[in-house]
């Protein structure tokens, strides 16, 4: 059950290679009535930051990594179950927002990924009222089997899709443990007012799933969300997240644009040409120009070099809101863990690891001295835009009274690239500006923006 929904996302992103790989000249923005391509559309909806199943954002970003960057490694259910998959994050974070979807409109809770390129909705998983329910939206159908991108794509990343017995697009997909994932690709709009809706966007329906949510998939690929409805930019306010709390503080999520967006930094998104052949680079995800870091004011002696990408593509660095920590190459990683070792060395709890991930790790009580002793942390990128971590937020508050700063390893998770998770991004506008190729950061108060 709790593997269903990183078993979705995985199978998505497995789509996602397929389209973005299939020599298809499908083009799904030919025809373009009522897109969301307007300059001065500005929707706001709430978004939350609710801890999933086990399993489902570490998982699911694994299995994204490893299979872009792992490229000669067939992408079979067998080949992520190489890696340490099992280390599960048991309050796993993911950002959750609701959104209209079909005709007339039916609320779907969604999660926010930058990391993935298909969206994904619960179809008709009766008796649940949550999910949606296809007969009620006048504006649903299913892709016929003859669609062009219903169709195995190349060799490599087989499109498990099929023909139903309707001539409907539907695949399913056996994984090695045994869990079973299904449904058709579909057309839906997402209908924001009775004239802004989106055109209709090609979706996953799942048929058969143990989870509540849907994903929102924004990355840069075609088939992305942003792609689809010719989205100019987007935004998110992640509250500062609270385990122990009853109802969850509430952030906000903006398509289009954002009325604080003149206090932003902008860094560009780094670009690769397609000529350029990096198999371990994954050219739909937001790559920033990262530059260094600094702990306490100090900055670090890690080269810039290790956060960019490498002839083949190892050490881009990308911004995912679907993953919950960071994670640091080790060049960099180890250079984190020296300067801890060196301010707080003797209170580091010895011989713990938190789900394979977490190293650096203290008890509960003393982590208020911890967080005074390291100072603020500060992702720094190109043309002075900065990503604060207060100190009094970086050691995230893992259970049973052990307190650990949130960022790993990536060779654990078998990538060999730096992610920085929704965790460095709490407290912070973060707008993904696609047409300009930008990402924007400013500082906020995020419960109250
Ligand atoms: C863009 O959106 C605004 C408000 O959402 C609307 O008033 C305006 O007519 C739209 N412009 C176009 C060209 O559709
Ligand atoms: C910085 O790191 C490099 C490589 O790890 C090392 O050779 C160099 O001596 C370091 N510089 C300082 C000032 O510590």
């Amino acid at each position: 059950m709790a593997q269903s929904k990183a078993l979705l996302k995985a199978l998505i992103f497995l789509i996602s290679i397929c389209f973005s790989s299939a020599k298809s000249n499908y083009n799904p923005n030919t025809h373009n009535p009522s897109s969301l391509h307007n300059k001065s559309l500005s929707l706001s909806f709430s978004l939350s930051s609710l801890p999933l199943s086990p399993h489902s954002t570490l998982r699911a970003s694994l299995i994204k990594s490893s299979s872009s960057q792992r490229p000669k490694t067939q992408i079979s259910p067998n080949s992520y179950l190489n890696y340490d998959v099992r280390s599960s994050f048991k309050y796993s974070m993911a950002l959750i927002v609701s959104l209209p979807i079909g005709t007339p409109p039916q609320t779907q809770n969604m999660v926010l990924d930058t990391g993935s390129q298909l969206s994904w909705i619960q179809c008709n998983k009766k008796p649940d009222p949550t999910s949606f329910d296809p007969a009620l939206s006048s504006t649903f159908s299913i892709l016929p089997c003859n669609h062009p991108i219903c169709k195995p794509a190349i060799p490599d990343y087989t499109l498990p899709t099929s023909c139903d017995q309707n001539r409907h697009c539907h695949y399913s997909y056996f994984y090695a443990d045994g869990t079973y994932a299904e449904g058709n690709l579909v057309k839906e709009k997402l209908t924001f007012s009775p004239s802004q809706s989106t055109p209709p966007l090609i979706l996953g329906c799942a048929a058969k799933s143990a989870e509540a949510e849907g994903i929102l998939g924004m990355n840069l690929g075609r088939f992305s969300f942003p792609s689809q409805a010719k989205l100019n930019k987007f935004s998110y306010c992640v509250p500062t997240r609270q385990r122990l709390a009853k109802t969850s503080p509430t952030g906000s999520f903006y398509l289009g644009q954002n009325p604080n967006s003149n206090t932003f930094a902008y860094v560009n998104i780094l670009t690769f040409p397609k000529s350029q052949r990096m198999p371990n680079l994954d050219p739909s995800a937001y790559t920033l120009p990262m530059v260094g870091i600094r702990m306490g004011g100090r900055k670090l002696n890690i080269s810039a070099a290790v956060f960019r990408p490498n002839l083949g593509g190892s050490g881009q660095t990308m911004i995912d809101s679907g993953t919950e920590y960071t994670y640091l190459v080790d060049e960099a990683y180890t250079k984190i863990r020296e300067e801890v070792l060196r301010l707080v060395g003797p209170k580091m709890r010895k011989n713990y690891v938190y789900e394979n991930t977490l190293e650096m790790c203290f008890n509960g009580g003393d982590s208020i001295m911890i967080g005074r002793l390291l100072g603020d942390m500060v992702f720094e990128f190109e043309k002075g835009a900065e990503v604060l971590i207060e100190k009094s937020r970086i050691l995230d508050d893992v259970g049973s009274g052990v307190h650990c700063l949130g960022i790993g390893r990536s060779e654990t998770l078998g990538i060999p690239s730096n992610i920085i998770g929704n965790f460095h991004q709490q407290n912070l506008w973060v707008e993904f500006d696609v047409s300009n190729r930008r990402v924007g950061f400013g500082r906020a108060d995020c419960s109250r923006s």
